[in-house]
């Protein structure tokens, strides 16, 4: 089964549709390749959809998108933990492009850590990206930067590449101090980081009041704070080593936001929560070259 795709426009009016679709997926190929970073769209599921619904959407998601999309953007899904088993399996016997990723770890690779589950656990199932840091788990589950920067190393550990998620409350944002909220939990993060995991991490801007709330960020809002963070890794890792790094913009994307976003020149995907439970909308993200 297709999903549903765009309604034909008239036939005039697609023809200089396609052009100017055209000129800005010419422009965005220049430009990512100029930049030399893959995007990497990513579904945060956080804590929706049992392992049966779960393989239903990627096999949803299997069908909506084209072996082009996945040329040209890396797509993960990061389902919770009960439903990694059954993708792996899924993704592996069905050949789907899609990476699979978590939505947390512990620090430690085993121990008396009840109702936990640690790196090397997620390594085993094929998991390639672990989202660390969440302001859900910072703000819900008391997680401090020194947490953050632990479970950081772990993941590196057992080479996966984590999505070390940064963003300010309202009220920082109000005070003027976003930029010295996401420097301190960069700095905390990079701290023992080598060159070589520096280049390969992934950093997700996502503002806490954006989340979950329908209100994402200006594109240029968050430009500006995507920005200032390569601007922060150049200093701790070099600047060579920060234009590696790719940076997500997270909170309230939807497809009619992705395109703007991704014209940014320091946004390198997105880590989207509401909208990639939904095949449809999600795939719609991943295929943003169409929207807008
Ligand atoms: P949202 O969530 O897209 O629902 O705002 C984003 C996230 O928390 O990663």
């Amino acid at each position: 089964m297709k999903l549903p795709r765009k309604k034909q426009a008239p036939k005039a009016a697609q023809a200089s549709s396609r052009q100017t679709g055209e000129n800005q997926a010419n422009k965005n190929q220049a430009d990512e390749n100029q930049r030399g970073r893959k995007p990497l769209i990513s579904g945060n599921w956080k804590m929706n959809l049992n392992h049966r619904d779960a393989i239903q959407l990627v096999q949803q998601l299997s069908y909506a998108l084209e072996p082009d999309d996945y040329a040209r953007v890396e797509v993960s899904v990061h389902p919770p933990f009960t439903a990694l088993r059954a993708l792996q399996t899924v993704l592996d016997a069905d050949r789907i492009p899609i990476t699979l990723g978590a939505q947390n770890c512990h620090a430690e690779d085993s121990g008396a850590f009840t109702g936990e589950v640690s790196a090397e656990m997620l390594a085993a199932l094929d998991v390639r990206y672990v989202i660390v840091g969440h302001s859900e788990r910072r703000e819900i589950f008391g997680e401090s930067d020194e947490d953050v920067a632990g479970k950081l190393a772990a993941v590196f550990r057992h080479d996966m590449i984590p999505i070390l998620a940064v963003g300010e409350t309202m009220q920082e944002r109000l005070e003027g101090s976003t930029q010295s909220k996401v420097a301190g939990q960069i700095t905390t993060a990079l701290a023992n980081l080598k060159k070589e995991q520096c280049a390969s991490l992934v950093v997700a801007y996502e503002p806490i009041w954006a989340i979950g709330t329908g209100r994402s960020a200006t594109a240029e809002d968050a430009e500006e704070v995507c920005s200032f963070i390569r601007s922060q890794i150049a200093e701790l890792c070099g600047k060579a080593t920060a234009e590696k790094v790719r940076i997500q913009y997270g909170g309230s994307v939807k497809p009619i936001t992705i395109a703007e976003l991704m014209a940014q020149p320091n946004i390198d995907g997105a880590l989207v929560g509401g909208a990639s439970i939904n095949a449809e909308d999600f795939a719609r993200i991943v295929r943003f070259r169409h929207e807008g």
